[in-house]
């Protein structure tokens, strides 16, 4: 599990919107629930019975499942928590990427809102290493709406935990503070990360 320094847990204090309350279960409960159950999958893993392996139902099938289901849920809520606590200042080579896939950076960023009221689960803005695009995806379950081969750069939950605390069914208002609320330099660490590979 990821344990955040002090100056990062006091910059989560002073989230525009977003309570300390409503983040600290977010990332104490819920985040840290889900590293807690991955740890259980693999031990279990190690104790499954192969021979009775089954398609239809068989332990094996859902230790695989919940695998992913868990391991992307730390992923994505790790890309999350990490880019909060900033001043939502857009900066760095990515502002010019955007630019250049979407034509201007509003029009990513319209398009990045606008999957946040249609999404269940996330939005990802992802590297896709196939063709060197930057894309936005929409997810519904941490296990789904991801494609092979792409990085997530940055994540926004729009599952209900995430803000109903504080905003109720106001989701455009989270969404809105959650830019305002942005570090853009963890985003272009992600970027200059996936950059570096591709070389
Ligand atoms: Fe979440």
């Amino acid at each position: 599990m990821k344990n955040y320094s002090e100056e990062k847990k006091l910059s989560f204090s002073k989230l525009k919107g977003i309570s300390e309350k409503s983040i600290s279960i977010h990332h104490d409960k819920l985040y840290g629930g889900y590293v807690k159950k991955w740890q259980e999958i693999q031990e279990r893993l190690k104790q499954t019975d192969k021979s009775s392996a089954n398609a239809t139902f068989s332990d094996l099938r859902s230790l695989k499942i919940e695998e992913t289901f868990s391991a992307n849920a730390i992923l994505l809520h790790e890309a999350y928590f990490d880019a909060l606590g900033g001043e939502g200042k857009p900066e760095g080579e990515i502002v010019k990427a955007l630019e250049n896939d979407f034509g201007t950076f509003e029009n990513w960023q319209e398009e990045f809102k606008a999957i946040g009221m249609a999404a269940r689960g996330w939005v990802v803005l992802a590297y896709d290493f196939n063709d060197g695009k930057l894309r936005n995806y929409l997810c519904d379950l941490h296990n789904q709406g991801g494609i092979w081969g792409t990085s997530p750069l940055l994540v926004m939950d729009v599952y209900e935990h995430a803000y109903f605390i504080d905003y109720g069914s106001d989701r455009k208002s989270y969404i809105e503070d959650f830019f305002a609320n942005l570090n853009w330099q963890v985003v272009e660490k992600r970027f200059q990360r996936v950059r570096k590979q591709e070389k």
